[in-house]
């Protein structure tokens, strides 16, 4: 595929006048009172710094947030389309604000993200749900701003999808939901084409943003206070080849390491096909990175890593690895699977077994395949039954549950540097993570969150550790 370089955009000043509008229609509708907006995201992490712009952009449009579709005067939910379950959470949702609608018929109720990109779905959404009022897909992003304004003017559904999918936009607003906790997006799209996978044709070509533009934001945050920062792209590994001067993924991520201050740097995902030894090595001389690495690997036969178009097999990935347990002490590694890719044999499956038994992952992601419409996957024969299937997932749960829990025995007596980040509810301890991202129960004080501490882990209970502050 040819490479093209792209120029980031800044979001149009009309954009920011449509803002104003729309704040000013607001004030006069709720006669003075800040309007309120509810936003429900599914799906992975670009979704919810997706999110994170949309509350930004309704922050500069006047509007407050709840936490409750039914205080709301716009719902907007920020879909998934990855597998058909989140697809099927959507409709289910979606289907049960019908009621709110018919008593409040004011209410906007809106429809994004990746669902939204895909023709098929977009129609339905038109012909079953009639009282959505808004929908636009990913691309679109960067004229929320006047889609909102429309919507609630027009007096006529607003649908938009499927325009420039190759385009960066930035100086869109951000209100980001942590306060010491964030995700800092790198790059947007993908060009890898698995065969299972519907993300490409949602997000669109696979696109970087410009170096000095990340290091300018990595610094606010930094300074900002946040403590855990998070790389996002579909493949960070290809970050930068995109640009009119190309940087690697390892050189980014040594200039933000440079950056004084006191936080964990963390990213994902990385695709083991180029997965580079000069990225190991930037993890390992780093003063920041955590010592943690997502590298989801799908499948341990060949023949179906193949079939999935992942472009490594089981021999490079466990040479990558190999090498990441070498130069990174400790490092702690987390991956996703699918089972049940079609054709795929138990034979086949039983390599993912052996190789998971084989790495000994702190945690895994699993999936049973799902079929995704528009993907050569899609069309392939799939003569495994659900049943099937739903036995060797159970059993690929099993196996992984064994090794976390002999992982996490193994750190009982040692002492870890923990970031100290929510207070649970039922018992009053503390959720706190290692830089190896495994979660620590401890007892201590709320005043603590958002703080590192050291803690001494006194017991493991599965994949779970508990300490205590030291
Ligand atoms: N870019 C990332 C993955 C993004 S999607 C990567 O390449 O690793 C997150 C995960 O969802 C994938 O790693 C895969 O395990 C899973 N997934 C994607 N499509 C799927 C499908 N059709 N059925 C089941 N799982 C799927
Ligand atoms: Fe999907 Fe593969 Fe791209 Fe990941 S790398 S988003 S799995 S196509
Ligand atoms: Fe889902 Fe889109 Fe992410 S399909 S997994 S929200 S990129």
């Amino acid at each position: 595929m040819p490479e093209t370089i792209m120029k980031a955009e800044q979001l149009s000043p009309q954009q920011s006048e449509y803002m104003k509008l729309t704040a000013e229609i607001m004030e006069i509708r709720k006669r003075g009172e800040r309007p309120l907006a509810f936003i429900r995201t599914y799906g992975c992490q670009q979704n919810v710094a997706d999110s994170e712009k949309i509350k930004g952009m309704l922050a500069a449009s006047g509007f407050d947030f709840v936490e409750s579709p039914e205080d709301a005067d716009f719902i907007l939910f920020n879909t998934c389309a990855v597998r058909e379950h989140a697809e099927d959470r959507v409709f289910g949702n979606v289907g049960a604000l019908k009621n709110l609608k018919r008593k409040h018929p004011q209410i906007l109720i809106a429809l994004c993200g990746c669902m939204m990109e895909q023709e098929h779905i977009a129609n339905r959404i038109y012909n079953s749900f009639p009282f959505v009022g808004l929908v636009f897909g990913t691309h679109s992003l960067h004229h929320f701003p006047e889609l909102l304004y429309r919507s609630l003017t027009d007096g006529r559904r607003v649908f938009e999808r499927g325009n420039d999918d190759k385009k960066i936009y930035e100086g869109i607003p951000v209100r980001r939901d942590g306060s010491f906790k964030g995700w800092l997006p790198i790059m947007y799209g993908c060009n890898n084409f698995c065969t299972y996978c519907i993300v490409p044709y949602v997000r669109g070509r696979e696109r970087s943003r410009e170096k000095d533009v990340i290091l300018r934001e990595a610094r606010q945050m930094i300074e900002g206070g946040f403590r855990d920062i998070t790389l996002l792209g579909q493949n960070v590994n290809s970050y930068g080849k995109t640009l009119a001067e190309p940087v690697s993924f390892a050189q980014l991520i040594r200039e933000i390491d440079a950056i004084d201050g006191d936080y964990w740097l963390r990213f994902m995902t990385s695709h083991p096909k180029d997965c580079s030894r000069e990225l190991i090595d930037a993890i390992a001389e780093s003063r920041h990175i955590s010592k943690h690495l997502h590298l989801p690997f799908q499948s341990g036969s060949d023949r179906i890593l193949k079939a999935m178009n992942r472009h490594y097999d089981r021999k490079k990935y466990l040479e990558t690895v190999a090498y990441a347990k070498e130069r990174i002490g400790n490092v702690s590694l987390t991956s996703d699977i699918i089972v049940g890719f079609p054709g795929e044999t138990y034979e086949d499956f039983k390599q993912t077994l052996s190789l998971i038994r084989e790495v000994e992952f702190t945690s895994l992601f699993t999936f049973i395949y799902s079929p995704r419409k528009g993907t050569p996957a899609a069309a392939y024969d799939d003569p495994v039954s659900a049943e099937e299937k739903g036995k060797w997932f159970q059993e690929l749960l099993d196996v992984q549950e064994e090794i976390a829990a002999a992982r996490c025995a193994s750190m009982v007596g040692q002492t870890e540097r923990v970031l100290i980040e929510s207070v649970k509810e039922k018992t009053g301890e503390l959720n706190a993570r290692t830089s190896g991202n495994i979660i620590v129960e401890l007892e201590g004080d709320k005043s603590l969150i958002g703080t590192f501490q050291n803690a001494k882990i006194t017991r493991a209970r599965n994949w779970i550790l508990k300490g205590e502050l030291t």
